[in-house]
């Protein structure tokens, strides 16, 4: 099927017509896909209507899929209720309803309303996130993308050599407490098994050679530096990657499928009544690479 593409923003962002994803991709439209997405670094794909299956399966032809971890040490009740290696971004329960205020998955939710790259806190590199839009609420919750790389360019070169060397600590229950979950939801539990890792601030994205900023809300403290002075450099440079100008706001129609590539842009979701909207969004994750102990496929 011939492959088109239409840019979506002046630095980054395209949406692609001609591929349908599931199990039978061939090797050149994977490699196609790898092209596009070294360019644009997040990727549209319209009217996929894909099946947990499908979506499973084209996740694998770009890396290792990540598994969830964080919502499941909740107990019972927190259960994924999708296949393995699918995260559940959406509001509902393992009844089919709305999610209660109190619930520690829709807690945990909020956070994924700040700036952030998926999996940043997990020790090995992620790379790419797909998200499928089952059920799109009638008003708000769009995804909105920004380029780190753009942002990375148009660093001041004194800056650009300050971050030369510099790792910055991510976890996830960093940006889980900043975006509103009460910290004592957080026990050792959560903490066991998702510790803080360390991740280099600027990073080189093999595909396309270009130089990225790894920042966001998971990233808290940088190692060797005062825990404030850390912070308002972290929180500075994720708000010059994410000035306006460098932001794609992904409006969802339902059967879309959104890919973007984490090493290299920051993504949050946008606000709507989730007391009263269902939101069904469904996404794998794949990692760069992974080692032979890691719970992934
Ligand atoms: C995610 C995420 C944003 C959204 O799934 O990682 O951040 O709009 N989702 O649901
Ligand atoms: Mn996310």
């Amino acid at each position: 099927m011939a492959l088109t593409v239409n840019a979506l923003h002046p630095v980054f962002a395209a949406e692609a017509t001609g591929i349908k994803i599931g199990a039978n991709i061939s090797p050149e439209t994977v490699e196609e896909i790898e092209n596009l997405m070294a360019v644009y670094a997040v990727l549209v794909l319209r009217d996929q209507n894909c099946t947990d299956e499908e979506q499973v399966a084209f996740a694998k032809f770009f890396g290792p899929r990540e598994s969830p971890a964080g919502a499941t040490t909740y107990g019972p009740q927190n259960a994924n209720r999708l296949p393995m290696y699918m995260f559940d971004a959406g509001n509902i329960g393992l009844d089919g309803e709305i999610l209660p205020l109190d619930n520690a998955r829709r807690q945990m939710r909020l956070g994924d309303r700040l700036w952030h790259s998926d999996s940043s806190f997990n020790p090995l590199p992620t790379k790419w996130s797909m998200l499928s839009g089952r059920v799109i609420p009638p008003e708000g919750g769009n995804t909105d993308f920004a380029d780190a790389r753009a942002g990375y360019d148009s660093l001041p070169e004194s800056m650009k050599q300050k971050l030369e060397g510099l790792v910055a600590e991510h976890s996830i229950w960093h940006s889980r407490v900043k975006g509103g979950m009460p910290a004592e939801m957080i026990g050792t539990a959560q903490t066991n098994i998702l510790p803080p890792v360390y991740q280099p601030i600027v990073r080189t994205i093999p595909r396309s050679g270009r130089k990225s900023l790894m920042v966001g809300s998971h990233a808290g403290r940088i190692p060797g530096m005062p825990t404030d002075e850390g912070r308002k450099l972290l929180e500075e440079l994720t708000d010059h990657v994410t000035q306006p100008k460098y932001i794609y706001s992904h409006v969802w129609k339902q059967g879309d499928l959104v890919m973007w590539d984490n090493r290299c842009t920051l993504h949050r979701a946008t606000p709507f009544d989730d007391t009263k909207f269902k939101r069904d969004m469904r996404r794998t994750t794949c990692a760069e690479f992974a080692p032979s102990w890691a719970a992934v496929g």
